[in-house]
């Protein structure tokens, strides 16, 4: 058994998403377990089987996944430490922000009672627009904790705010959060039981034991 925190790591459908990759391991690296969502739109950015890969986990995309034992979003949401969002667009703020549920992250950011950071990257006019800074206000009241946007090199162009922040912020924020007690585990950690629902050739034997709840 492990004591790697459980972290459910959202990507949405942004160019910054080719960066959760090098997220995933660094996460993993310094003692985390990590489960990947992506939003429909995220894995037009991403192959999903690049993070199952680096996360050693099922990725997923599905809000109704038929084969899974347990209500997907809820387990996930009920088994994290730590929920983080990045790159988080436009789109998922404004969702959360209201309180909209229609897809699997936005239904998980709802159900969980986890610490949540969230990494925005996008246009800089998309970011200045006062109705995604409204949204913002709204989450930073209700405590979500939010690392970036960085000024940067945009894909749009523009040399602006609205860039993802740099990894290391992103893994420093959450170490902040949910701090890893007795450093890097030796193993990749226990997979929930929802993740579990899919055996995959990644999954490693010795890490199949039940975990506690936070
Ligand atoms: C090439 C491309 C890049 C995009 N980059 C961003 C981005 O960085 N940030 C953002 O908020 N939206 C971006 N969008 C728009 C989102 O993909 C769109 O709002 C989508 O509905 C987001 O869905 P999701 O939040 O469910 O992933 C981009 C769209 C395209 C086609």
């Amino acid at each position: 058994m492990t004591n790697a925190p459980e972290i459910v790591l959202g990507i949405t459908g942004s160019i910054g998403a080719y960066k959760t990759g090098d997220l995933v391991r660094q996460l993993k690296e310094a003692g985390y377990a990590v489960s990947c969502v992506m939003t429909q739109r995220a894995t037009r950015f991403l192959a999903p089987l690049t993070l199952q890969a680096l996360s050693e986990r099922r990725v997923h995309t599905d809000l109704f996944e038929t084969d899974a034992p347990q209500i997907i979003h809820t387990a996930l949401a009920d088994h994290a430490r730590l929920v983080i969002v990045a790159p988080a667009t436009a789109n998922i703020i404004g969702k959360f922000a209201n309180g909209l549920a229609d897809d699997l992250l936005s239904c998980i950011l709802l159900a969980t009672r986890a610490k949540i950071l969230f990494a925005p990257a996008m246009n800089v006019h998309m970011w200045q627009h006062p109705t995604v800074q409204r949204n913002v206000t709204t989450l930073k009241r209700l405590g979500v904790r939010f690392a970036g946007p960085d000024v940067g090199k945009l894909a749009c162009g523009y040399e602006a705010i609205g860039h993802l922040a740099e990894i290391d912020e992103i893994v420093r924020a959450a170490k902040q959060l949910v701090p890893v007690v007795g450093g890097p585990p030796s193993g990749s950690g226990t997979p929930p039981a929802a993740a579990r629902s899919k055996p995959s050739s990644t999954s490693k034997p010795s890490s199949r034991k039940s975990k506690k709840r936070r």
